[in-house]
């Protein structure tokens, strides 16, 4: 398809400082900055207008054109939809295709693309203090991490119907920007991603390697591999070991260094249908144990699994945490109860998300319990959700998944909520 043409290789934590920071200014050096970003992009316009068909492809052709011409994710994303919109034989996408995903996106006449911004921790943003934390390899990280599904995706339209996560996000870049101030001056050490997010595999990786230069910053970034877009769906769940083993190559390639820790999803949805699934479940794993050997991925995690996967999983390789949706109802609910408590058992972080609901409107009302106690403390349901999460485990890790700077403001004031020993022993009484 023409893009074996294209050089690879550009570090992409290089990238910010090479095209965004510092344009403001306008030194000569600046104005060399700016000319220079110009060029690439009319360079990568041309390029994408004569190999539009790479929007068919898995993505990797996308990746290796914003390494060459030096430009963000989200400018490739913006560029690939000019290259289509002014071409004036403008092929039909494909179904399925990337550039069928931007234009399914709510977002893609209202690209939201700005130039990134100066990295500067917000001192404002409410601190996470003493919360405890949990130990991730050498690593020691606060008890709350932040899913970034919402600030790098949303959802798209496939036959009509409203998907998570395939399509640009909503919110403008500087929206995102604040929100990751934010979570550098909190204290908030993990954030949370999957290969899938975003319209191509690696959109959302490589959104967040374009901010800035997380190992640097102390960040540490989680993704996931175990499912892949379809046409007639849009995720299934594949479990090869050929297909994750490339998904993790592909992976090391957007960060330009090796994965702090990747999750194997071991299932989606009871509805999600599944391409492959090894009939020994280890099989998947091993891709992963063998990565982390080559020093591709730091760290290994499992998500969505059973307290029986946990155990055949445990036995394959070294699992450094578990991340499993579970929300306060959970813990009244047999199964996935038990995987909570084995990870108590074994000192394994448990990272839970869509402890409000995925974001389903109207939300599913708190129990009574929460929302009395909420009101008594002055605090929002989710606030106390949160608090009692932490109070329900020292292994808990909530992950909450913040779209806007005020639900993220709301997540830190609910983790560094004390609660008063007679409440915590009412609210874990009735739930657990
Ligand atoms: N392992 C897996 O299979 C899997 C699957 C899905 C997601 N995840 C991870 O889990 C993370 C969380 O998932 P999720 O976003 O679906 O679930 P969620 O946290 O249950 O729901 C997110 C929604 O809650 C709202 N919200 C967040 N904090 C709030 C607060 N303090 N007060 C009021 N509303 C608040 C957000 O609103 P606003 O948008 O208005 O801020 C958003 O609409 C994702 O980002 C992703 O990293 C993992």
């Amino acid at each position: 398809m023409g893009l074996a043409v294209v050089t690879r290789g550009l570090d992409p934590r290089a990238r910010l400082a090479d095209f965004g920071v510092g344009l403001a200014g306008t030194s000569p050096h600046t104005n060399v900055l700016r000319r220079r970003h110009l060029y690439d992009r009319r360079a990568a316009l041309t390029f994408l207008r004569e190999h539009l068909d790479v929007t068919s492809e898995a993505g990797d052709g996308l990746v290796q054109v914003q390494h060459r011409f030096r430009l963000s994710t989200v400018e490739v994303a913006t560029l690939l939809l000019e290259a289509h919109r002014s071409d004036p034989k403008r092929p039909k996408p494909k179904a399925g295709s990337i550039l069928q995903r931007l234009y399914d996106s709510k977002s893609a006449d209202s690209i939201p693309y700005a130039e990134p911004v100066p990295f500067e921790p917000d001192p404002a943003a409410p601190r996470l203090d003493g919360i405890g934390t949990v130990t991730l390899g050498k690593r020691r990280i606060p008890r709350l991490g932040v899913g970034c599904m919402r600030l790098v995706s949303h959802g798209g339209y496939v036959d009509g119907e409203v998907v998570t996560a395939i399509g640009l996000p909503l919110s403008p870049e500087a929206n995102r920007h604040a929100l990751l101030n934010a979570v550098q001056g909190s204290g908030v050490r993990m954030l949370d991603l999957a290969r899938g997010y975003g319209p191509w595999p690696g959109f959302g990786e490589g959104m967040l390697c374009d901010w800035f230069p997380l190992p640097r910053r102390g960040l540490m970034l989680a993704s996931k591999v175990g499912y892949r877009r379809t046409v007639s769906a849009t995720w299934a769940v594949d479990l090869d070991p050929k297909f994750l083993r490339a998904e993790l190559t592909a992976s090391r390639q957007v960060f330009g260094a090796a994965v702090p820790l990747m999750y194997l999803v071991v299932r989606s949805t009871p509805t999600t249908p599944v391409v492959h699934r090894p009939k020994q479940l280890a099989r998947a794993l091993a891709p992963l144990v063998e990565a982390q050997r080559e020093g591709e991925i730091e760290l290994l995690g499992v998500a969505n699994v059973t307290a029986d996967e946990l155990e055949v999983l445990r036995e394959a390789g070294p699992i450094a945490a578990v991340q499993n949706r579970f929300t306060l109802g959970a813990l009244r609910n047999a199964p996935q109860r038990a995987v909570f408590d084995r990870c108590a058992e074994l000192g394994l972080p448990f990272v839970t998300w869509g402890i409000f609901g995925e974001g389903v409107q109207p939300r599913p009302e708190a129990a009574p319990v929460v929302v009395e106690a909420a009101e008594e403390l002055g605090v929002t349901a989710e606030e106390l959700t949160l608090a009692t999460l932490l109070a329900a485990g020292a292994h808990v890790v909530p992950l909450p998944g913040p779209g806007r700077r005020a639900s993220l403001d709301s997540c830190l004031r609910g983790a560094a909520l004390r609660l008063p020993a007679a409440m915590r022993q009412r609210l874990l009484g009735a739930l657990m």
